[in-house]
């Protein structure tokens, strides 16, 4: 079973074992550069563990940006050993369930940025009911997805 842990002392070494495979790392910042940035934006962001019957397979983060306001998803990635095997999926629904809950400040409004190169990415997100802005920062596509939108969802 997939379930987000947030990151505490406890297990934050797992998420900087967790490795991207080759060709990766273009796409996404590593555990340690992010948990380094959810420092600096400790209150507005939660990073968690993407954990596998209690195992951490993958990170992501959410951050609120209070002027929009807005739910951004920073950062999430698969460890390479367990790519593939839709946990990616099952923890991105997770991550809208907890944006739901609104536990920085009530925007329905969530954005994410993916390389213009990273189809797997991008397949993944559009599939799930994200669609591009047309903004574009340097190599990166916006996407979003309101939340109380989503088909089949409870939340509207
Ligand atoms: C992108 C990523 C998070 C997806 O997680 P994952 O567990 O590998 O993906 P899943 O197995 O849940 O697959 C979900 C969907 O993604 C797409 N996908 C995943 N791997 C793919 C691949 N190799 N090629 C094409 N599409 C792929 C498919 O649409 C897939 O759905 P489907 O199996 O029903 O066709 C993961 O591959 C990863 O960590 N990549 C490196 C880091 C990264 O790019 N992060 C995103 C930053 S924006």
């Amino acid at each position: 079973m997939i379930e987000l842990k947030k990151i505490t002392e406890e297990n934050f070494i797992d998420a900087f074992n967790l490795s991207l495979a080759p060709g990766q790392g273009k796409f996404v910042s590593h555990p340690i550069r992010s948990l380094a940035q959810a420092y600096v934006y400790r209150d507005q962001c939660q990073p968690f563990g993407i954990c596998l019957d209690g195992q951490m397979v993958g990170y992501v983060m959410v951050i609120y940006d209070y002027d929009i306001p807005e739910y951004d998803i920073w950062h999430m990635m698969i460890d390479k050993k367990y790519q593939g095997r839709g946990y990616g999926r099952e923890a991105l629904r997770l991550v809208l369930d907890y944006i739901a809950t609104k536990p920085f400040g009530d925007s329905d409004k969530i954005a994410l940025t993916c390389n213009r190169d990273n189809s797997a990415a991008l397949k993944l997100y559009e599939s799930m009911g994200f669609s591009a802005t047309g903004q574009e920062y340097d190599d990166e596509i916006e996407l979003v997805i309101d939340n109380a939108k989503i088909p089949g969802s409870t939340r509207a």
